[in-house]
């Protein structure tokens, strides 16, 4: 398939909405990540997604929608909903809400649910407009690799598999969105930590629950409230090892653990001058945001050096933003925590 790598001008925006009204597959920038669009209400369209992803056909899409007000047009929203989407949206949240009819099975990976958001992004509401569709969209990665937060990333992941790209610069938030299921009128659980921290979600509503696949992975018989969950995620070829304890009991665990060149490392900005090995820097330990920005693209960057076999990363806080980092590292590590103290 031949795919056109385009800016963001008014005709190409144009024609990518085309290109979804006509059933084809355009990848577009939100403030989270890149998303991989297609018309939710098109079954065969949908389908492409997947193949296009090497997804797998159980885990459901997003369907992007141009505001709130549309939702009920494709599910059936809730009081709750409307007060989240009145302080969230557009925004990083996704909501789950029981879908109707018109929502293809092939979109919610057979669920009788669906997820909606109202991306903020200004390329993305341009191009809900023009289309005048819902668009369903996972991230526009590979299946396993780490969500784009840069246009360059979607193209090495989805070059030749999609009708168009729009490069709309490197993501604002750079993690996928919040997904939160409504449990009651006044309770939700939070499947999948993001931009709108569960903090901001405690204002809006009573009782907020983490759902338990956001600290620890899944049992063999338990089932994911949100499939893609369960799935190895976001994860480089090297082995990640995330090393939790008193700062500088960590420094010094990891500076021993990482002195040969197979070995790298995820730090803050402040602890770079720390370690001699290869070194991926988070940004600032103060900024959730910054960290939140760059670490999909430095677990790109990893597997670009082939030579390095495993990394060590510091346990972020979990306040605010932190739960998202911590959410997606943990993932990338599938799990894996060594724990030190003073002694070592
Ligand atoms: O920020 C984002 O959410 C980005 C941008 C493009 O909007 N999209 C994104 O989509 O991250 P994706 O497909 O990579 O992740 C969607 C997650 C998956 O874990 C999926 O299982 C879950 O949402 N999900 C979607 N619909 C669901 C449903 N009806 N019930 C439960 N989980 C659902
Ligand atoms: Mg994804």
């Amino acid at each position: 398939m031949k795919t056109i790598v385009a800016g963001n001008s008014q005709d190409e925006i144009l024609q990518a909405a085309q290109i979804l009204r006509a059933g084809g597959l355009v990848v577009f920038p939100t403030e989270t990540v890149y998303g991989l669009g297609a018309n939710a209400l098109d079954s065969l369209a949908a389908a492409h997604i997947y193949e296009a992803k090497g997804r797998p056909s159980d885990n459901p899409l997003i369907v992007h929608l141009a505001d709130a007000a549309g939702a009920k047009d494709y599910c059936y929203p809730t009081p709750l909903f409307e007060r989240l989407a009145e302080r969230f949206m557009p925004g990083p949240l996704t909501v789950i809400l029981p879908k109707k009819d018109c929502i293809p099975e092939t979109v919610t990976g057979g669920l009788s649910t669906v997820g909606i958001r109202v991306p903020s992004h200004p390329i993305a509401r341009a191009l809900l407009r023009a289309c005048d569709l819902p668009i369903a969209a996972p991230s526009a990665n590979l299946s396993t690799k780490p969500s784009p937060t840069r246009a360059e990333h979607a193209v090495r992941d989805l070059y030749g598999r999609v009708d168009m790209i729009i490069d709309g610069g490197p993501c604002r938030i750079g993690l996928e969105s919040t997904i939160v299921k409504l449990t009651g009128e006044d309770s939700i659980t939070l499947l999948r930590p993001g931009g709108v921290t569960y903090e901001q979600l405690c204002e809006i509503c009573q009782n907020v629950t983490v759902d338990k696949a956001v600290y620890s992975k899944l049992g063999v018989n338990e089932r994911a409230e949100a499939p893609g969950m369960k799935y190895r995620h976001y994860a480089p070829s090297a082995q990640v090892i995330i090393v939790e304890g008193p700062h500088q009991a960590v420094i010094r665990y990891i500076k021993h653990k990482s002195e040969n060149a197979s070995c790298g490392v995820i730090c803050y900005e402040e602890d770079k001058a720390c370690f001699n090995g290869p070194v991926f820097s988070l940004g600032s330990c103060k900024s959730t945001e910054q960290q939140a920005q760059k670490l999909f693209a430095c677990l790109r960057a990893i597997d670009e050096q082939k030579e390095i076999k495993s990394v060590y990363a510091f346990m972020p806080e979990t306040g605010g933003l932190g739960l998202a980092v911590m959410n997606r590292l943990v993932k990338a590590a599938g799990f894996i925590i060594e724990h030190v103290n003073e002694e070592k």
